[in-house]
């Protein structure tokens, strides 16, 4: 796996987002975005713009856009908030691998790492990150738990189908380097 990159949603990549979002294994656990071009605009464009208070990141291997990866002070999302209980410095976090052929080789781990390091607890100054796949993602689940994060505790979110299995990592975590992989 080549070295590993960042850089932020532009709109012009809007369209390669709108078909990673209609793909088959991202469909079945990314339900906030929208299928058609104008939702996928509707959705993303605040984000880019600076409208919403989300940080929208494509993430590049050997400088080829492979995923989707954001971040967001949890706190800045009030709906989402009172159902997790947080404090101002937590950070949320969400990605999806886009290319199908990525998936399943430990890409995910190593750009939640890298992202948490440059991003999440360096330029976005987050001091805890929280992050909340379906019970039922167990890729996902223990895709994090290599990452580092640990089980915290499960919420049930209104417009969610499953409870989200919330999972934590501080930045002292991370620099103790207590990824299992
Ligand atoms: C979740 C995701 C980011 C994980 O990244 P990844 O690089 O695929 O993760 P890994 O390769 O480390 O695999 C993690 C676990 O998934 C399982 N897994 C591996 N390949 C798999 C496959 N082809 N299909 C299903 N599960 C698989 C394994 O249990 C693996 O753990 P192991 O390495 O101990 O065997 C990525 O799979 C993804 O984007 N999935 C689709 C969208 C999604 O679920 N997003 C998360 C929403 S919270």
């Amino acid at each position: 796996m080549g070295p590993i990159s960042f850089r932020r949603l532009t709109e012009g990549d809007l369209p390669l987002m709108h078909r990673w979002l209609n793909t088959p294994h991202v469909m079945r656990w990314w339900n906030s975005g929208g299928q058609t071009m104008a939702e996928v605009a509707e959705k993303y464009l605040p984000y880019i713009t600076g409208a919403a208070p989300t940080e929208p990141y494509l993430f590049l291997c050997e400088d080829t856009p492979v995923g989707y990866i954001q971040t967001y002070r949890i706190n800045h999302w009030p709906d989402y908030a009172r159902h997790i209980g947080v404090d101002d410095d937590t950070a949320g976090l969400d990605l999806f691998i886009g290319q199908p052929e990525f998936v399943g080789q430990g890409l995910g781990p190593a750009v939640i790492r890298a992202f948490l390091r440059e991003v999440v607890f360096g330029s976005f100054g987050a001091r805890s990150c929280v992050i909340g796949p379906a019970e039922d993602n167990h890729a996902a689940i223990r895709a994090y738990a290599k990452a580092g994060f640990r089980f915290w505790k499960r919420a049930v979110v209104p417009g969610e189908s499953t409870p989200e299995y919330l999972m934590r990592i501080t930045v002292a975590d991370l620099a103790e380097e207590r990824a299992t992989p």
